[in-house]
């Protein structure tokens, strides 16, 4: 490995239609608006506005020098009704495709980020039956329409945070508490929609390359003892590996989406966690876990991209973020010079947006939502423009 990043490296970011575009009819949008729900009780009717300022988040990506852009096409409203798909809602992604294309900037397109049209909400949403077929249709169709100008498509975004957090823990939609039987259930619909998506996909369009972003946390034994270290692996098999050895017969790449390091250990709480005071909100940070996670997805033998990666720092200076960057590529940097197959890096996310439950309380964002690039984004910037790891650590 030479002290560059290689020429075709992806430096972007990422971010989902209901998190920034503003002015949806979803699954999410519906529920948002029961009072109790949101944290800072706000809603996303409007968010970053992205369905009118998409012009904008172009020119922010162009000016942090980045080359990639991780985005979602929103299901809800390419087919508003079922097995009617929207011509100008097709249109609008087409202009949006058409101009990150020729500012260089590489498109990565997600078709399913947490979120649903209503008429498949009104029939059980992802618990039905027919989910697969549904979704697989919408894909293959998405493939159609824009397959010859983007190749990567990370399909579905984390399947498993969805299931804890919608299924289990009740924070998310569709808000049901330790519905075990519904989790399971909808893990398998998961699994049958990105086995039929990819079909679909791939029948519309054989050059396109078929992944998904998937949650992956590093886990560590709190102590190096056999108990620690089963517990350790278990986790990591239950969390990050049991979805992935699902589909990899119907993969192309792996995205990871990665956010936390965890210490674990065999008694309770299993996630002995000494959490520092360098945090901001509950997440710990550390960026040493990343590593771990690339070199668990390096057995599957195909290529990986970080489809995201960040930190909630609500922080005026944003102190947090720009050395947590900094410390995130020294990790690739050991990574690529190990040999993996690390093909791009997807920061989370270019702009402030709609946090899921959190509302606009956790702040992800380069930028914040009038575009005014933050001190991180000057970071990144300078990391992308050097190309280069950090002289002194050559
Ligand atoms: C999700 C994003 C979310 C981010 C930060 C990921 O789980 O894909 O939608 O905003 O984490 O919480």
């Amino acid at each position: 490995m030479k002290n560059k990043f290689p020429p075709d490296f992806l430096f972007g970011s990422a971010t989902s239609a209901h998190q920034i575009e503003g002015h949806l009819n979803n699954d999410w949008s519906r529920w948002e608006k029961t009072p109790g729900k949101i944290s800072d009780g706000s809603t996303s009717a409007v968010s970053a506005d992205s369905w009118n300022r998409w012009r904008d988040d172009i020119k922010i990506l162009k000016n942090s020098g980045q080359n990639a852009y991780r985005f979602s096409i929103e299901w809800s409203r390419i087919e508003p009704k079922a097995g009617f798909f929207d011509k100008k809602s097709i249109a609008h992604y087409r202009d949006m495709i058409d101009e990150l294309l020729k500012n260089d900037i590489t498109p990565m397109v997600t078709l399913w980020h947490f979120t649903s049209p209503l008429w498949l909400d009104d029939i059980g949403g992802v618990l039905n039956r027919k989910f697969p077929t549904y979704f697989s249709r919408f894909a293959g169709r998405m493939a159609k329409e824009f397959g010859d100008k983007i190749e990567l498509w990370s399909v579905l975004n984390e399947p498993t945070v969805y299931l804890n957090a919608g299924f289990i823990q009740g924070n998310w939609y569709p808000g049901k508490k330790r519905q075990y039987f519904s989790a399971v259930k909808a893990f398998f619909r998961f699994i049958a929609a990105h086995k039929q998506a990819y079909t679909s996909m791939k029948s519309a369009n054989s050059r396109i390359k078929v992944g998904i972003a998937h949650n992956m946390s590093a886990y560590f034994p709190v102590k190096d003892r056999w108990r620690d270290r089963f517990m350790t692996k278990f986790t990591k098999w239950f969390t990050n590996e049991y979805f992935l050895n699902q589909i990899k017969g119907e993969l192309d790449f792996i995205g990871i989406n990665h956010y936390l390091t965890h210490h674990i250990q065999c008694k309770k709480p299993i996630i002995f966690d000494q959490i520092g005071k360098e945090q901001d909100y509950w997440w710990p940070v550390r960026p040493y876990g990343i590593r771990e996670v690339i070199k668990d997805a390096g057995r599957y033998h195909l290529p990986i991209y970080i489809t995201e990666n960040g930190l909630g720092d609500h922080g005026e200076a944003d102190k947090l973020r720009g050395r947590y960057i900094e410390e995130i590529f020294e990790q690739l940097r050991l990574t690529l010079k190990g040999g993996a197959d690390l093909r791009g890096y997807f920061f989370w996310s270019l702009i402030d947006n709609f946090e899921w439950a959190s509302g606009y309380s956790m702040k992800f964002g380069l930028h914040t939502i009038d575009r005014k690039p933050k001190r991180s984004a000057e970071v990144y910037k300078k990391i992308i423009e050097n190309r280069r790891f950090k002289q002194s650590l050559l």
